[in-house]
């Protein structure tokens, strides 16, 4: 099902019956040892926060006691009926860089870090609490605030561990917080995330078949934007994408195609030479947002040149690519200097204290990409088999590409797709933001390929309301029956009545308008109203 004009429709309106379709399900009450621990962990007040309505907590979970692992968490409930809302966990890739540092404070988060000589939040109005209640971890241990008191830790690191320690994660967590134990669970990320979201994901799915009822997690899907899924797949993308969109010569082009061989681990020197001066090229331009300026500001961060660029980490995937600098940029967004704003702020001792960071007095500072993780233990060149499995397992699945991206540019995902062979449910087909193309779906057996036209690595970053709105779709696609009053809504909304809607204007306004004002529209909706049209939706998920 793709986000054409009707469908996009229905998932409004899916949206908009969320509460009535869903039962108030028999609630785990939490005991007074986690009522407590919650209350321990609730954020009162940051500094420089505007005022908000919903309830924020942050602090560590243990997750491997004899190695003293902890991660470190940041959970925010929905901005509203945050107990009819899922669950939505967020990961950031790297390896080693911070979902805190990137999702919560520039991407999806509510508080956005501002530049000023005092702290400063912004609230993020297409913050995906909206949605749902949003969990941010830093993962794995050395990332963040996580640390380990086992520093040998940190050179066992890989994808293993870190899916490990994640799922421990959300075991404790969830014992932690019981009241979101029977709330359908989704998890998203984006970049390398797009190992940690599928590898967390089979480990949940496995694990639930054998789990007590206790230990079960309501997995219901996942989501996962400009990721990394498959070695060949990327570095091909990668260089065709280059070509194609003016950022190298045919001559580098050429050499690149003839030298290397993407189906191998490790290149000739013949193409390391040519992927140098590839690389060369990402120094004076956005590597993760091809149109957008670069931070030129003198800049307080810790340390600019390796907080922007990450360190070198050996052994990740794709294994031609992690020995090169430009592997480990991050981007910039329309601001192209709010990552000094984001150490800035998390580096203060008074917003540690109320977020309960640092606990332990870690010697190193915070920085959005680890600076002490420097090995990468193990990292599989293909998800493939593994998302072909979580498909036939009937998770929801969502995979997603901003489409001005040149680190793992949609020709990737594209190449990854179609290596995947899933049948084409529904093809190409627009789907429409600001009353213009958003982007394009397509809908594959169990499995939704969705670009954002313009949009950089960080989706969330460059178009805010059209990732919320393809998120909302997302987990609100229930494949249940929905009934709704078209006319009933279009009055509440101010929006005039049509005798045939245009397309997608009339949907348009609708999605506004339902981003300012949804509390008021479930008001309206659980209401008396008179049911006048019967929708019978056939938005079973592929
Ligand atoms: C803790 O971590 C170590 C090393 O990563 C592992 O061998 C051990 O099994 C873990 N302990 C538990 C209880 O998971
Ligand atoms: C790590 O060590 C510190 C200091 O001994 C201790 O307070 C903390 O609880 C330990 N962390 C874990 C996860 O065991
Ligand atoms: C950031 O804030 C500092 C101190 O208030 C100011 O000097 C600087 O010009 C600001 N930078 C931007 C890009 O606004
Ligand atoms: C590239 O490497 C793969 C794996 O080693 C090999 O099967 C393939 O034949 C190579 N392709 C070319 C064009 O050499
Ligand atoms: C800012 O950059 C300029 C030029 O590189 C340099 O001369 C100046 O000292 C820098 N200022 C600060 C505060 O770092
Ligand atoms: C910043 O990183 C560079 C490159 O690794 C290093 O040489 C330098 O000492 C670092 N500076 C500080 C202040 O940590
Ligand atoms: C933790 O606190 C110590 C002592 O205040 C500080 O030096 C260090 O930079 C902090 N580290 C992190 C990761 O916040």
């Amino acid at each position: 099902m793709a986000l054409s004009p009707l469908s996009l429709n229905i998932f409004l309106y899916l949206l908009l019956t969320f509460s009535l379709a869903k039962e108030i399900s028999a609630r785990s009450e939490p005991s007074s040892e986690s009522l407590a621990q919650q209350e321990a962990d609730r954020v009162k007040k940051l500094p420089g926060q505007p005022p908000v309505d919903f309830k924020q907590y942050a602090g560590y979970v243990t997750v491997n006691e004899t190695r003293g692992r902890a991660l470190f968490y940041w959970f925010f409930e929905a901005t509203d009926k945050p107990h009819e809302k899922p669950v939505l966990l967020w990961l950031n890739g790297g390896p080693g860089c911070s979902s805190i540092g990137y999702g919560e404070a520039e991407e999806l988060g509510p508080f956005f870090p501002q530049n000023g000589s005092e702290p400063r939040l912004k609230f993020n109005p297409y913050s995906w609490n909206k949605a749902a209640n949003l969990l941010f971890v830093e993962s794995p241990v050395g990332v963040g605030f996580s640390y380990t008191n086992t520093s040998s830790d940190l050179t066992e690191l890989g994808d293993t561990m870190t899916a490990k320690d994640s799922y421990m994660f959300l075991i404790n967590w969830f014992q932690r917080f019981p009241q979101f134990k029977s709330h359908e669970f989704f998890i998203a990320g984006e970049s390398y995330a797009g190992h940690y979201v599928p590898q967390l994901s089979e480990l949940i799915f496995e694990a639930n078949k054998k789990a007590s009822k206790e230990y079960y997690i309501n997995f219901k899907g996942f989501m996962i934007g400009n990721a990394a899924m498959d070695d060949e797949a990327d570095q091909t993308g990668m260089i065709d994408y280059a070509w194609d969109h003016a950022v190298i010569s045919d001559r580098l082009y050429r050499d690149i195609k003839s030298k290397c061989n993407f189906s191998e681990q490790t290149g000739s020197d013949d193409c390391i030479r040519a992927l140098m001066e590839y690389f060369q090229v990402y120094e004076i331009i956005d590597m993760y947002s091809l149109y957008t300026p670069t931070c030129i500001e003198n800049s307080t961060d810790i340390n600019i040149t390796r907080t922007r660029r990450g360190p070198s980490i050996q052994g990740i995937a794709p294994h031609f690519f992690s020995k090169f600098d430009g592997w480990h940029r991050r981007p910039a967004g329309y601001d192209p200097c709010s990552s000094d704003y984001t150490s800035q702020y998390l580096n203060r001792a008074d917003v540690q204290e109320a977020l309960h960071a640092n606990v332990t007095k870690v010697s190193y500072p915070w920085t959005r990409c680890s600076l002490r993780i420097r090995n990468w233990q193990d990292s599989p060149s293909s998800m493939l088999p593994t998302i072909k499995k979580l498909v036939a397992g009937g998770l929801r699945i969502w995979v997603y590409s901003g489409d001005t991206d040149g680190r793992v540019p949609v020709t990737s995902t594209r190449y990854a797709l179609r290596k995947l062979g899933l049948p084409i449910v529904e093809d190409w087909t627009p789907w429409y933001s600001n009353r213009q193309v958003g982007g394009w779906t397509i809908g594959y057996k169990g499995l939704m390929f969705a670009t954002i036209r313009g949009a950089g690595h960080e989706v969330p970053l460059f178009a805010p309301k059209q990732s919320l709105q393809l998120l909302l779709y997302d987990i609100t696609l229930r494949g249940v029956s929905v009934t709704f009053s078209a006319d009933k809504i279009s009055e509440f909304l101010g929006i005039a009545k049509r005798e045939s809607p245009s397309y997608p204007d009339w949907e348009e306004e609708i999605v506004d308008r339902l981003i300012l004002s949804n509390s008021e529209l479930y008001k309206l909706l659980t209401g008396k109203e008179e049911v006048q049209t019967t929708c019978q939706t056939s938005l079973t998920v592929p």
